[in-house]
């Protein structure tokens, strides 16, 4: 047992080291479309921390990507990546925790989820296509949370929309003031490098022989070779364009960085491993250390000197040989320790954790300690839901995590009355899991569940599942609905509007009425046709 109680008092040696720990740490998630360079970049990141020896250890294609079990056999059948892992490196000082998002374009509420325990963003955009559907909606979760967020504008080696055209698309259509911390010198062919606004350096772009890493040479001002090693012209086109965003006015505020309403931008190429140094340099400055989190008892300092953290994801079979299931916790304050005795807030339960993992793409080892900020995997025999606290000291209970907007939705039949109880066994297991969200009809004598999930494949992972773990076939019937809205005030404030139309009113597994719509254009014509309702994308938390 190593928590102690709260009259005896710490000893100062653990606080500072406890202090130093979370002042060390930072902590973020990448958010980004398919294709705009996420997987390259991580691999970029951790070659800089002397996490991985060689690009493409992150994705190990073809032959190289080992089956480790049934799970990954269905990940292998997809050739996509469901395990979204949590890969933690040293660097310059710091320990960066980069939580992975799965990136595939069916994406799953995990994918939301992660946010939940990122610190900081970093918004990956591709400069030939700007904003992107998957990145937009990341993004609102984001702000939601109003986490810092930090832009990299990639594939600048390739030829790409005006860069004065890229940030206004991202000040005008999320609302999020940006400042560029540097600014590119030509693209495509002619991407010559970036100005260091700061310090008003070149930061110049040497491309290297096929296959090789390419070079970054710095100019300072003053230096007299800078005009021999760039075109005039291009020079010249990126200090007007940068004098014009100086011009409009705001300032680096890391406030306002760390309250999510500025960005910090830079320009680079993650695949040429251009400008991604330069970035992790000034991501370590800017972002921020773990910081409180709201619960029950109010925010909760890192620097609580007793562990607690909250399960925000929940993975299951990940290891065909013991059909376990991993929960990831995200360690908010004190210092975690292996084999810790900690209380389980919900049951009020005290569980010994012995086993507790530390997960680095498919491999494991076991931790022996993690501070806030940082990312555990506890085998859970069950007892672990998404949003769970786990905690020593006085009880504190974590806001839970929303249920995020589905948009798609499937009636879920059983072809097998004789097996009814272990399919209702299994939905309500997965659901209360988080793998899906459940709906019902208000007609009880529709006993079936209508599945409703962010991604198509939550839906194929559920069939797989109850079918691997409960012995049950089901089958799908797709519903022609891509929209939910929660109502606020519940039934009460259904019944006194009376009849809806253009909609379809079923209920959660907490019995709130959920509304749902084909379109956008039926939500608006019933939100023109009764303004007093109050429609909600996001499930309040119960
Ligand atoms: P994702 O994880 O966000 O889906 O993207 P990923 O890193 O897999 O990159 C998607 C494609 O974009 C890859 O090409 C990758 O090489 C390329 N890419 C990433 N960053 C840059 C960049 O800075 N410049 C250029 N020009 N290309 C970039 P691919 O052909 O699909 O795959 P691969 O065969 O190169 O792995």
């Amino acid at each position: 047992m190593t928590s102690r109680p709260p009259s005896v008092p710490v000893p100062d040696t653990e606080t500072a080291a406890l202090a130093a720990a979370v002042s060390r740490r930072r902590n973020f998630a990448i958010i980004s479309h398919p294709d705009a360079g996420k997987t390259t970049l991580t691999e970029k990141l951790l070659l800089y921390g002397g996490a991985i020896q060689q690009a493409g250890a992150v994705k190990a294609k073809g032959e190289q990507r080992k089956v480790t079990s049934d799970w990954m056999e269905l990940e292998k059948q997809r050739g996509i990546s469901i395990t979204s892992t949590v890969l933690q490196f040293d660097y310059a000082g710091s320990t960066i925790n980069l939580l992975d998002t799965p990136g595939h374009q069916d994406f799953s509420e995990d994918t939301y989820r992660t946010l939940a325990a990122a610190d900081n963003a970093v918004m990956l955009v591709d400069a030939a296509k700007g904003l992107e559907p998957q990145t937009r909606k990341l993004f609102e979760v984001c702000r939601m949370r109003r986490i810092p967020i930090f832009t990299f504008i990639n594939k600048m080696d390739r030829p790409g929309r005006e860069p004065l055209e890229l940030i206004d698309e991202i000040e005008q259509e999320l609302g999020l003031a940006c400042w560029p911390v540097n600014w590119p010198i030509g693209s495509g062919d002619r991407f010559r490098g970036v100005i260091d606004r700061r310090s008003q350096d070149l930061l110049l772009f040497e491309r290297a022989e096929r296959g090789r890493q390419s070079l970054e040479r710095r100019l300072a001002p003053s230096d007299p070779g800078r005009s021999e090693r760039v075109e005039a012209e291009l020079l010249e086109l990126a200090s007007e364009e940068l004098e014009l965003v100086e011009g409009a006015g705001a300032e680096l505020d890391l406030e306002r960085v760390h309250a999510g309403e500025l960005s910090p931008v830079f320009f680079g190429s993650a695949m040429t491993n251009f400008g991604v140094r330069p970035f992790l340099d000034a991501f370590l400055e800017l972002a921020q250390p773990p910081v409180a989190r709201e619960s029950d008892q109010g925010p909760v300092d890192p620097l609580r000197p007793e562990f607690s953290g909250f399960v925000f994801k929940l993975q299951a079979n990940m290891d065909p040989r013991h059909r376990d299931r991993v929960a990831f916790v995200r360690v908010c304050s004190g210092r975690f320790e292996k084999d810790m005795s900690v209380r389980h807030a919900r049951s009020g339960r005290t569980i010994r954790l012995s086993r507790p993992q530390k997960l680095f793409g498919q491999d494991r080892e076991v931790v022996e300690d993690a501070y806030p900020g940082d990312v555990i995997g506890l085998n859970n025999p069950g007892m672990f839901a998404i949003g769970d606290t786990l905690y020593t000291g006085a009880r504190v209970e974590y806001e839970g995590i929303p249920c995020f907007s589905p948009e798609i939705f499937a009636w879920l039949r059983n072809p097998n009355p004789s097996a009814f109880k272990s399919f209702r066994k299994g939905v309500n297991e997965l659901r209360e899991e988080g793998a899906v969200q459940v709906l019902y009809d208000t007609d009880p004598s529709k006993r079936d569940p209508i599945l409703a999930a962010v991604g198509q494949l939550q839906l194929e992972v559920v069939q797989y599942r109850l079918e691997n773990e409960y012995g049950v076939t089901s089958r799908l019937e797709p519903l022609e609905f891509s929209l939910a809205r929660w109502v606020s005030g519940g039934w009460p404030a259904l019944e006194r509007v009376g009849r809806l139309f253009n909609c379809k009113t079923v209920r959660d597994a907490w019995d709130r009425p959920v509304l749902l719509f084909r379109n956008d254009w039926n939500l608006h014509q019933l939100q023109e046709d009764h303004p007093e309702l109050e429609l909600h994308g996001v499930a309040p938390v119960v």
